[in-house]
């Protein structure tokens, strides 16, 4: 690798990748959640004061595109331009994803460096040029065995199919190029044993660790029989196999081989998150075309299950591929990104509905958690002109309730900060959420409020200054997942002059009890988590 600039690296960044989406279509809700969990897990970091980089982008060239684009009547270059124009830059935008860099595979960025990176592999022996006969799903963009296939019924009568896409294979024959991974089984299994984190969840390492131990076969790295792609650099009449190329996004849009210092301060990764349907891809393939160019491996591949309808993995092919606006429409941005992540334990695959969002909205949105930011908002209001009042002495149940925070802080960093757990994390702040609201109907405010003497008014700042300062806290907390109801409620808290801008407020610190000063201005906006209308 060419090492550029003579800089000295700084610290390096906490690194965090979804997979590059195909661009054969547009979006839907299967690709927006991994996106959105990244972001999450991004902001997380960020509000931990630690440096992130958070990389996504789109995987362009391969077969599938190019019949895309074919079928489009257009070229796959301008088909791509108008899918990540139109469509996923969009989306990402409008799902507020706070990227720091979007990667596609037909900038010269990259293309050039995927280039020297085979080259590299070539120089050192490890491809050789050999012929493959076998099936091959166009949708994967993968060569399968034939123990793997399924046979065909109905329209697909006496034909095999991909076991994921359920749509034939087609039988190529080609003399290719080939990566000697099968060189590579012990190594990576000797990795898998020393880094137990390496691929998560449990279940999906023993997927892994049992491939693997079946003995490798080398990977066809090149394909002939059409050009959309980054030619071998030692013979034009082969493009790179687009997993090879995809793949090393990785890398090339961090400054390999172009900018030293930044692939420093950032590569290799700490989590790429993946699908459990491309695992193998990224916890075989990748760690193995690293290894063979001494390159460090990232530290963690998370695979999270899939989004299903009606039993089946939601996709565009099978015509249950939803598009998120439908449902942002209906339950706003940031009811959608907590969705997805509170419902469906990640690793796992989860099946969406409409009723189930509602309930939920409803019950935890709606009620739990926006009712109790309306109502300390009304009741500071109402009883005290809008100004937060000095509380007086804390009892127990206010030493109860900040001791429930200092759990949920704890609990919730463990569990999404740590173990990428974000319905756990999620779980941790709406229990407290409901401890707090468990508080405000024990104490009932309205009723002490009703009593005059100075000892009842003492009382009733304590307990409205105890549920707002519960709020102010929750505000931290659920920034990364909610980013704009948490502004919504941090500016009517009358937060931000006192205390600062919300995504600077650390996460460590915000189990801390007493931050929000007395004095402070609190309006009553519109509701965080409007009643939904009927329209489903
Ligand atoms: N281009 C490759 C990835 C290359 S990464 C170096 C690819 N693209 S994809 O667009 O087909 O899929 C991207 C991701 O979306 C995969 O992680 C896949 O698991 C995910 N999903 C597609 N449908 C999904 C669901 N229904 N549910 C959850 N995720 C799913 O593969």
């Amino acid at each position: 690798m060419a090492a550029t600039g003579s800089e000295q690296a700084g610290p390096k960044a906490y690194y965090v990748s979804t997979p590059i989406y195909y661009v054969n279509d547009a979006p839907h809700l299967g690709h927006a959640y991994t996106t959105v969990a990244g972001d999450v897990l991004t902001r997380w970091h960020r509000q931990r004061g630690e440096k992130v980089w958070y990389l996504t982008g789109t995987d362009e060239h391969g077969q599938k595109i190019m019949r895309t684009a074919e079928a489009n009547g257009v070229s796959p270059q301008e088909w791509c331009d108008r899918l990540v124009e139109e469509s996923w830059k969009p989306l990402w935008e409008h799902l507020r994803i706070a990227n720091d860099d979007f990667i596609r595979t037909t900038e010269k960025r990259h293309t050039d460096r995927v280039r020297e990176f085979v080259q590299d592999l070539y120089d050192r022996g490890e491809i050789y040029q050999g012929g493959y006969e076998g099936p091959y799903c166009v949708p994967c963009e993968e060569y399968k065995t034939y123990g793997e296939l399924l046979d065909g019924e109905g329209e697909y009568e006496g034909l095999q199919l991909c076991p994921i896409h359920k749509k034939p294979v087609e039988m190529l024959k080609e003399e290719n190029y080939f990566f000697k991974l099968s060189a590579y089984g012990e190594r990576l299994l000797a990795h898998y044993e020393a880094h137990p984190e390496f691929i998560q969840p449990e279940s999906a390492r023993n997927e892994v660790v049992q491939f693997v131990r079946q003995g490798l076969e080398d990977l066809s790295i090149s394909r002939s029989t059409f050009d959309w792609g980054v030619k071998i650099p030692w013979d034009d009449k082969h493009v790179i196999y687009v997993w090879i190329d995809a793949l090393l996004n990785y890398a090339t849009a961090v400054g390999y081989g172009s900018d030293q210092k930044k692939f420093e301060e950032t590569f290799p990764a700490d989590v790429h998150l993946v699908g459990k349907d491309i695992l193998r891809f990224h916890a075989v393939i990748w760690p193995a075309m690293l290894m063979a160019n001494g390159l460090p491996l990232p530290k963690r591949i998370a695979a999270n299950g899939w989004l299903m309808v009606g039993g089946e993995k939601m996709s565009k092919s099978n015509l249950t591929g939803i598009s998120p606006h439908e449902l942002t429409d209906h339950f706003g941005v940031d009811a959608y990104r907590w969705y997805f992540l509170r419902a469906i334990v990640f690793g796992q695959d989860g099946s969406f509905s409409w009723e189930d969002f509602s309930a939920r909205y409803t019950s935890e949105l709606a009620n739990d958690y926006g009712n109790l930011a309306s109502r300390v908002a009304a009741m500071v209001g109402k009883y005290f002109d809008g100004t937060l009042p000095e509380p007086a002495a804390h009892g127990e149940a206010e030493q109860a309730i900040a001791d429930g925070l200092t759990t949920a802080v704890r609990d919730a960093d463990e569990k999404l900060g740590e173990h990428l757990d974000f319905a756990g994390g999620i779980a941790a702040v709406f229990d407290f959420i409901k401890q707090v609201n468990g508080y405000l109907t024990e104490q009932a405010p309205w009723k002490v409020a009703k009593d005059t003497s100075a000892e009842a008014q003492e009382r009733l700042a304590t307990i409205l200054y105890t549920a707002a300062e519960s709020l102010r806290a929750c505000t931290v907390l659920l920034n990364a997942v909610m980013p704009e109801s948490s502004a919504k409620l941090w500016e009517s808290l009358g937060a931000e002059p006192a205390l600062g801008a919300l995504a600077d407020q650390p996460l460590a610190d915000a189990g801390r009890w007493g931050q929000l000063p007395a004095g402070t201005k609190v309006t009553k906006g519109a509701a965080l988590f409007p009643r939904l209308e009927e329209t489903k």
